[in-house]
């Protein structure tokens, strides 16, 4: 079915480009395709995401204090993301509520996560890892207990740890280069236990974070972020963690267009962060105007980017949460260079699968793996609905302080699982090696983690009023700093320093 479906859709479903200047047609387009979607669709597929702002914060005022953009203080407008059936509620009635009581889904209450959580688990005794240890550091002078995980270890199965010595990695005030948008605890929130969590894989241990060592594997060589505003918030975590050991005056920041680059001057070492929330050419490729929320995208093209990702010696990509707001992804017939404006609308995944088609071709032709290592982050997850993890008194994520801790109970927050499996199968059969960086279910835990009112909106800082009102103005989606973009990191970490190259 949902093979055809593509074709009839591009049959009936044209609209024009600001079609949505209502007629009773479109609307009847959009419910029919509703009845359509809902009845190839799991429930679970299409139940979770309800309204949020999602906010697209700047991080450039912050960051390059002398390219202040006065334009990127305009324009920017907040897309709603929303399920697909609260979307057809507002099309069709103009309601702006969240369907709270559509498909309230079987995960039952099984434990009251806040409550019981009294004690809770706290650090383990070091895995001994054996003979894998010290084999692959001599070129760190101050790194010879660094013990890499055996290769067959699943890094991504496993636990929460409180771990107050070890992390955070770096403190907020340290790191100069976080924009507002993360730094949680100078906007306001008061507790900060969310720092202290270390990711503890089952079977063995990611090896202990030191900047240094990450600089020397860096040297001469540039890792560069691709992808959405995520990416954009593990490039901060990145930066920071590598920064601590870098001097003042070694080290700056240069944002030109789509691309930003972090450059450590005693290491000739960048560490870059791209722009391109859809990986192929979009309507939204403009990293600061991000006002657009009929969003096409063009599914094939990809070349214009991917010119930019060419000598790089890590590439690290993820595109997922600009994929949310609508269910149906609009695909221009033609190019926009051309002025193309018609566009077939196409069920998500299925567009999905042929935009990770395109970026494949695009690595299996463009990257040399002897010199270029792939990664692909995969899809971070939002916490909208508290009772998703069965707090009745939550709003969003605002409430939340600890993590999820019972992975055990089972815990479905809405990831559009669709995606995260093509994005899996699609790494897992290419030419060139990606490693598929598996964050999803262990940020799944981490509802107490997101920036929720501590963050900015529109490039300003939330009012007081408007941090009184999560229900409307709480980010879940994006993560404080620091948090657990760096525990991503410390993935990409584990990998990069065992590199024998
Ligand atoms: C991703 O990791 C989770 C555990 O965190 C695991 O259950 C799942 O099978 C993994 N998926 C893939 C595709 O590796
Ligand atoms: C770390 O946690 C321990 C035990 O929970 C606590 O006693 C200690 O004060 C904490 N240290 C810091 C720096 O927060
Ligand atoms: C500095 O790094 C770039 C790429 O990151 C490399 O092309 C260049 O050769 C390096 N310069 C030196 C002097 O090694
Ligand atoms: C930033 O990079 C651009 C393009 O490479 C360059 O023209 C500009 O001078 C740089 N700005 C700073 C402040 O280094
Ligand atoms: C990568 O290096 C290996 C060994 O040095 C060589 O055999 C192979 O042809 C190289 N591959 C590419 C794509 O250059
Ligand atoms: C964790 O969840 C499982 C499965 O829902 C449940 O059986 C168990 O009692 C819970 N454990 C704790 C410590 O609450
Ligand atoms: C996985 O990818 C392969 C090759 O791209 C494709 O043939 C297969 O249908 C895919 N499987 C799933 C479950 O998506």
């Amino acid at each position: 079915m949902s093979r055809k479906t593509p074709h009839f859709s591009s049959e009936a479903f044209t609209m024009k480009h600001g079609g949505r200047k209502n007629n009773n047609f479109s609307i009847f387009v959009v419910v029919f395709s509703v009845f359509l979607f809902g009845c190839f669709m799991y429930n679970e597929d299409v139940k979770s995401i309800a309204e949020f702002p999602f906010s697209h914060p700047k991080p450039d005022q912050e960051i390059n204090n002398g390219n202040s953009n006065a334009d990127e203080l305009k324009n920017v407008e907040i897309p709603v993301v929303k399920s697909s059936r609260t979307i057809v509620e507002k099309e069709v009635e103009s309601s702006t509520e969240d369907d709270d009581n559509a498909q309230k889904q079987n995960s039952i209450a099984i434990e009251q996560v806040e409550q019981k959580k009294i004690e809770l688990p706290v650090e383990e005794e070091e895995e001994d890892n054996g003979g894998n240890a010290n084999d692959d550091d001599d070129d760190a002078d101050d790194d010879d207990e660094i013990q890499l995980p055996p290769e067959d270890c699943d890094l991504f199965t496993g636990q929460w740890v409180l771990d107050n010595t070890t992390h955070p990695l770096y403190k907020e005030p340290e790191c100069e280069f976080l924009t507002a948008q993360v730094t949680c605890l100078r906007n306001g929130r008061h507790d900060s236990l969310f720092q202290n969590w270390r990711w503890q894989p089952r079977g063995c241990s990611l090896p202990k974070f030191k900047a240094r060592l990450l600089l020397q594997k860096l040297r001469n060589k540039r890792l560069m972020f691709v992808g959405d505003s995520l990416n954009r918030n593990q490039w901060e975590s990145m930066v920071c963690l590598v920064q601590s050991v870098v001097p003042p005056g070694r080290k700056s920041l240069n944002k030109t267009g789509s691309l930003s680059i972090f450059r450590i001057e005693d290491y000739n070492a960048t560490v870059e962060f791209y722009w391109a929330p859809f990986l192929v050419e979009s309507n939204s490729d403009d990293p600061n105007m991000h006002s657009i929320l009929n969003r096409i995208i063009m599914p094939e093209s990809i070349k214009k980017h991917g010119k930019n990702w060419k000598n790089v010696d890590y590439l690290i990509f993820n595109t997922y949460i600009w994929w949310m707001n609508t269910f149906s992804m609009k695909v221009l017939r033609g190019s926009f260079d051309e002025g193309a404006t018609e566009y077939d609308e196409i069920e998500r995944p299925v567009a999905y699968g042929r935009v990770l088609k395109t970026w494949s071709k695009w690595v299996n032709k463009n990257i040399d793996p002897n010199r270029t290592k792939v990664f692909f982050m995969s899809t971070s997850p939002l916490h909208i609905k508290s009772l998703d993890w069965d707090n009745p008194d939550g709003i969003k994520c605002a409430k939340e302080t600890r993590p999820v801790l019972n992975t055990s109970m089972p815990l479905n927050v809405g990831t559009d699982r669709r995606l995260f499996v093509i994005a899996a199968n699609v790494t897992r059969s290419m030419k060139v090696p990606v490693n598929f960086i598996n964050i999803t279910k262990l940020s799944e835990y981490r509802k107490d983690a997101h920036t929720s009112v501590h963050t900015i909106r529109q490039g300003k800082m939330l009012t007081p009023e408007q941090q009184a009102d999560p229900a409307t103005y709480a980010d879940c989606i994006h993560w404080c700093l620091p948090g657990v973009p760096d525990t991503w990191n410390e993935f990409l970490y584990a990998k990069i320093i065992s590199r024998r190259s």
